[in-house]
């Protein structure tokens, strides 16, 4: 797949970022595409959120290269999603979308919820139009937090509640927060992969099969059984794709979860399409 452009400073807030982000958001772009055009005859209404929306620009630590990053790539799509929900904490980084959405994609339809996403769930429900026979509503919602403490599970569950048809693409924090604060953060492990006894279920597996997974696989599975108790297909680790830092360390899995089958069928494309880091900066000229 093709490197994002790299675009001129716009004087907007502009978030720092590890190389290894441009793997996430060529996925992330490539499955809104695969599903915004797949889907655009069969729905009536398709709706995008991105729970953890960010700036919509972002720049590579170390080839300062500015790129396009999830809302923004999501919104530039052909046959783009009828309606865009943005939600952020930060206000300085919803107030640079706004500006670039404003400038760039005028003509969208898009809904900004400012503050904490799992605090205002309810707020984001109200923008999703209500499924019926006549008005199919189909959801996509890309969830990519910075680290453990950012998600609820709990939010999940009801942005997946009762008849709404949703696909979640989500960004686990299996690496580096994962595995540097197990000791302390029990709630909000918990929280995250809605299950109070996990140290228990680790522990259980024995000092051999922890070895042998590794803490972030456990995580990562654990999230994924908490998908599957709510309905949702779980391929297991494998059908994840496991992001790397320059150091060659896995610090996120991005996890695609849907109950049609079909869907997890675009992620497949998508993980084969889209390249694998190693040929990122530093490999160009
Ligand atoms: C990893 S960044 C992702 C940004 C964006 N998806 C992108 O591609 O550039 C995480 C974002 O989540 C926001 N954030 C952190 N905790 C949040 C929360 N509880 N609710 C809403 N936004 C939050 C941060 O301000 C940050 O912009």
């Amino acid at each position: 797949m093709e490197a994002l452009p790299s675009l001129a400073d716009d004087g907007l807030a502009t978030p720092l970022v590890g190389e290894w982000a441009e793997e996430k958001y060529q996925l992330v772009s490539c499955y809104a595409q695969v599903f915004a055009r797949s889907m655009k005859n069969a729905w009536q209404r398709r709706i995008c959120i991105d729970l953890f929306s960010g700036s919509g620009r972002a720049k590579l630590r170390d080839s300062h290269r500015i790129v396009p990053a999830s809302p923004l790539l999501m919104l530039g799509i052909t046959d783009p999603f009828d309606r865009y929900i943005f939600s952020d904490i930060d206000e300085t980084n919803l107030t640079a979308l706004r500006s670039r959405v404003d400038r760039e994609f005028s003509t969208r339809d898009v809904q900004y919820v400012p503050g904490d996403s799992n605090a205002n769930v309810s707020k984001i429900l109200r923008l999703i139009p209500p499924y019926s026979k006549d008005c199919r509503v189909l959801t996509f919602c890309f969830v990519d937090p910075f680290n453990v403490g950012n998600l609820k599970f709990e939010t999940i569950k009801q942005l997946a509640a009762g008849k709404r048809r949703i696909d979640f693409l989500v960004l686990i924090p299996s690496g580096m927060d994962a595995q540097r604060n197990t000791r302390h953060d029990n709630t909000l492990y918990a929280e995250f992969i809605d299950n109070h006894s996990w140290r228990k279920d680790w522990g259980d597996l024995g000092d051999l099969e922890q070895r042998r997974r590794g803490f972030g696989n456990f995580f990562v599975d654990q999230f994924g059984s908490a998908m599957e108790r709510i309905g949702f297909n779980w391929g297991g680790v494998p059908s994840t794709r496991v992001i790397k830092n320059e150091n060659n360390s896995p610090i996120y899995h991005l996890a695609f979860f849907s109950r049609a089958d079909i869907a997890s069928r675009f992620w497949d494309d998508c993980k084969r399409y889209t390249m694998p880091q190693a040929t990122l900066p530093f490999m160009r000229g």
